[in-house]
């Protein structure tokens, strides 16, 4: 499905965020990752684990029905299952054949996050996470927080793709977080095997409206601006400002900032997604979360209204590309090789 070749929707071994660590408790948690229902939940011990979402007997949703110590039991006729998805009590019967299980997922708490692993449990590798220096989360004097946790009703690749082109930022988020000076600077780009990144040095540029009230900073500034693309679907964003280059101050930081964007699909046409970011103090962070709130919610409305333009028409006219849309383009290639090897 777009943008995507027709069949291709997600590649499924990857580790996606199915939530913030914060947001996992006693309760059954309810959430579509991949297309698949899935509950999430701490058990007595704290450790938080992911179960299939639906009933094998009737469909059931399990995240409606009731937890019994580290068991889930369904709601509908009460056949009970263990965290680790093995069927563990059926009301109406004394024997349980193995065959009566639900999936348990491999499921990691690292930094803010719980990472989900869908896919082929033999290809699960924490490894292939990525590491919490690698996405800037241990610097000293940051303090990272879990800021929203978003539904979204859009396919996760408007998302992805909203994220590796950051030159909406100056017309988007024109009254905030971006000035056309993003779209008007080259990036730099660089690969790996766990990431794409993308760096915009921009000089002598107005400071964005946002980081002007944050900072009370007036002139103009030396800015840093990127995006570091972890496959299949975190994003690390980068934002450092400094005294411009020819000023007394030159090279004095201004304001550094660290943020993350997780997006998982959910269903089809919709995603989760979850944005945390990192401050010098709690202050800092209740500042920069409330004048961000706007801001993502640009990007889904963004995300939003175009999913209802290309869900709706009949037929998709191809897009228009831009040389500015690179990193897009090779972002959704990888993802399509990955889908691609897991076909095979
Ligand atoms: S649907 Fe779950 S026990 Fe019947
Ligand atoms: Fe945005």
């Amino acid at each position: 499905m777009y943008p995507f070749r027709a069949g291709s929707y997600a590649p499924k071994n990857g580790w996606y965020v199915a939530g913030f660590c914060e947001e996992i408790g006693k309760a059954l948690l309810s959430r579509w990752i991949l297309n698949q229902p899935v509950v999430l939940y701490r058990k007595e011990d704290g450790r938080a684990v992911a179960v299939e979402g639906r009933c094998p007997h009737r469909h059931f949703p399990l995240g409606e029905s009731k937890r019994i110590g580290d068991a889930i039991q369904c709601g509908y006729h009460g056949i009970t299952f263990d965290a680790a998805g093995k069927c563990t009590f059926v009301p109406s019967q004394t024997a349980i054949p193995g065959v009566y299980s639900i999936r348990s997922y491999p499921l990691v708490e690292r930094g803010l996050w719980a990472w989900i692993w869908m896919g082929d449990a033999e290809k699960c590798d924490e490894a292939l996470l990525p590491t919490l220096d690698e996405i800037g989360f241990n610097i000293e004097g940051l303090i990272p927080q879990a800021f929203y946790s978003m539904p979204v009703d859009g396919r996760y690749q408007l998302l992805n793709d909203n994220l590796l082109d950051l030159t909406h930022l100056g017309y988007l988020h024109s009254s905030s977080i971006g000035t056309p000076d993003d779209a008007a600077t080259p990036e730099v780009r660089d690969l790996s095997d766990r990431r794409l990144s993308s760096r915009r040095y921009i000089r002598d540029t107005e400071i964005p409206p946002m980081h002007r009230s944050l900072t009370g900073h007036q002139g103009l500034v030396d800015r840093v601006s990127g995006m570091d693309f972890f496959f299949p679907g975190f994003h690390a964003g980068i934002g450092e400002m400094q005294y411009p280059h020819d000023h007394e101050r030159a090279g004095e930081i201004i304001r550094t900032s660290r943020v993350w964007h997780a997006v998982t699909p959910a269903t089809k046409n919709s995603c989760n997604y979850f944005f945390a970011m990192s401050g010098r103090s709690l202050e800092d962070l209740s500042r920069a979360k409330i004048s961000l709130e706007p801001v993502l919610k640009e990007d889904k409305f963004a995300t939003e209204q175009i999913e209802k333009i290309i869900s709706t028409l009949d037929e998709l006219p191809p897009e228009l590309m831009l040389k500015s849309d690179a990193t897009t383009v090779q972002g959704r290639r990888i993802l399509q090789a990955m889908m691609d090897r897991e076909m095979v």
